[in-house]
């Protein structure tokens, strides 16, 4: 089922003099803060939060914003203005979601690997809830919180073995995966530890991948959790939430995936059964459609054979994504010149040859120093960035109401020099 209210209007429309970014000009902005850089539009934001908001809203539901796929500051405190809460992943999130405004038992805590040091800071913050991924990583929680004087609260994340039909790399939730304890093991690991002091068992939690199109998956992985659920409360656990985790995939293509009404329609039945309040903790699904990587044709080749390279000044040190998935995103240019559409390859500067956006993909006439979108890069772009060949992250610039702010500078090469001696 496909309503107007799960549909966000595309922030970036072609338009006579150049790409708009919910009005307001990108060529002028480029012009300003130079290129590469990513453009996000605040309103596809809050759009994108509203949907899944209101898809949940006759359900007790927390909607706690995955800051990995993009945790820049004014990013994290729009979301925070709209009412969400946070999951953070690592230490580093945690202290941007703390300066960002949220309250430390607003964000939930995952993540694989969790060091010492990043419990001890977690425990102390008091965040909301540990999403433990083992015994071993329980009885740490248990032993600094004790340490502490405190009680930590935890969930356990649990591993249900269903696929998520995603890219192998971002799929989560298989026996084969390195995350959270396998399904028949949870039930044994709540009970051994329900009474260790330093532990108060609140939840139940699972992320079985991100880009997921489907609804039966996730279908699937909420029955399970319930499940498992109404188990360890027939066990004596008092579970306050059951942490569904994050994964709503978005259309690369420009179409229609899993909206969010069919997301909820799909395992609020699941829910129902049991009527525990739901964690959600939606990433892509609010980031995705929001930002555009800018970039400019720095050169074009051609090779006897007919082939067409259009190389930009941004690569997969701005945009990781088509070299760590070969994934798709869409690519605009700016101002589009008269001409008809040929295959290009639209690829990076960088000396590695999985540094490719596009392959064949049909354009009208490009030229040096012209601007291109690559689009759908609001989550899980620039927090991948790096600086390898020395490159400088690239600056972010937000929309909002009809003027538009950097929200993040270009770096200097000073700035990475600094941690150098
Ligand atoms: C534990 C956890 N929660 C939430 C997310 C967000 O996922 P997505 O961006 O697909 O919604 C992730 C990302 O993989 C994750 O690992």
């Amino acid at each position: 089922m496909i309503t107007c209210e799960t549909l966000v209007l595309p922030p970036f429309q072609p338009a006579g003099q150049g790409l708009l970014c919910d009005g307001v000009s990108v060529p002028a902005v480029i012009e300003e803060v130079g290129a590469p850089a990513y453009i996000y539009s605040a309103r596809a934001i809050a759009d994108a939060y509203r949907a899944i908001d209101r898809a949940f809203a006759d359900y007790p539901h927390a909607i706690h914003y995955a800051l990995k796929a993009n945790s820049t500051l004014a990013i994290a405190r729009l979301l925070r203005g709209l009412g969400s809460k946070a999951d953070a992943n690592s230490a580093g999130e945690i202290d941007v979601a703390l300066r960002a405004g949220f309250l430390p038992g607003d964000i939930v805590f995952t993540g694989v690997g969790k060091t010492r040091g990043e419990l001890e800071y977690a425990i102390a913050a008091g965040v909301g809830v540990i999403n433990a991924e083992s015994p071993g990583e329980l009885d740490r929680i248990a032993a600094i919180a004790r340490a502490q004087a405190r009680e930590a609260a935890v969930a356990v994340r649990v591993n249900p073995d269903i696929d998520a039909r995603s890219h192998p790399n971002i799929s989560t939730g298989l026996r084969t995966n390195k995350f959270g304890v396998a399904l028949q093991d949870a039930r044994a690991i709540y009970r051994s530890r329900r009474d260790t002091a330093g532990l108060r068992f609140v939840g139940v939690h699972m992320h079985i991948g991100s880009q997921i199109t489907t609804a039966e998956p996730l279908r699937r992985a909420a029955a399970t959790l319930v499940t498992l659920a109404a188990e360890l409360r027939d066990d004596g656990v008092p579970l306050r939430h059951i942490d569904v985790g994050g994964g709503l995939g978005i259309a690369y293509d420009g179409g229609q995936v899993l909206t969010a009404d069919e997301y909820a329609a799909a395992i609020l039945p699941e829910l129902r059964r049991l009527s525990l309040p739901v964690v959600l903790e939606p990433g892509r699904a609010m980031l995705g459609h929001a930002g555009a990587l800018i970039s400019r044709v720095v050169d074009i080749k051609r090779y006897p054979d007919g082939r067409r390279f259009a190389v930009l000044d941004a690569g997969m040190t701005e945009l990781m994504r088509p070299a760590l998935y070969g994934s798709f995103h869409r690519i605009l240019p700016v101002q589009p010149r008269a001409g008809s559409f040929t295959p290009w390859d639209v690829v990076g500067p960088i000396c590695e040859s999985s540094d490719v956006f596009a392959r064949d993909r049909d354009l009208p006439p490009l030229e040096v120093d012209d601007l291109v979108a690559i689009l759908d890069t609001g989550a899980y772009g620039a927090v991948m960035a790096s600086n390898y060949n020395r490159r400088l992250l690239a600056p972010e610039v937000l929309v909002e109401q009809g003027a538009w702010r950097v929200i993040r500078r270009r770096q200097t090469m000073d700035d990475v020099l600094a941690l150098e001696s």
